[in-house]
């Protein structure tokens, strides 16, 4: 009984370990690429936060390209009148990871 106990309790720590890793991962790469001047995990700062994005798609099968693209050709409108910049010099292969892990925030 007391060990099922603690596995349970090793599981749960695991997989909270696991996804803070994640999302540091997931923060470094936004950092690297220059996201963080604009956005914040979860607080609007001159976008929405991702946390905010990551709600706002959830379960919509078309995020994923529709963002990508946004991203990459930059644009205004759904969020308010603030542009997002472009970043044409971003390959759609560095961008669609960070837009699969914005997503995929709880
Ligand atoms: C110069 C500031 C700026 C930078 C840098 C920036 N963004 Fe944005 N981003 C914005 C603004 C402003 C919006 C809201 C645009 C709108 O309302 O349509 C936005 C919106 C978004 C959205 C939601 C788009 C939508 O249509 O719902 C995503 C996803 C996003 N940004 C990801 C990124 C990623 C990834 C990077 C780094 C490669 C990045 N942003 C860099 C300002 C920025």
């Amino acid at each position: 009984m007391i060990h099922k106990l603690f596995s349970v309790l090793l599981l749960v720590g695991f997989l909270g370990i696991g996804s803070a890793v994640n999302a540091q991962e997931l923060q470094a790469s936004l950092a690297a690429v220059g996201c963080v001047a604009c956005h914040k995990m979860d607080a609007p700062l001159v976008g929405p936060s991702y946390k905010q994005v990551a709600d706002k798609y959830r379960g919509d099968s078309a995020a994923p390209a529709l963002l990508l693209s946004k991203v990459k050709q930059g644009g205004s409108g759904t969020w308010g009148p603030i542009p997002m910049a472009p970043h044409a010099h971003l390959s759609e292969e560095q961008i669609q990871p960070l837009i699969d892990g914005i997503l995929a925030i709880e």
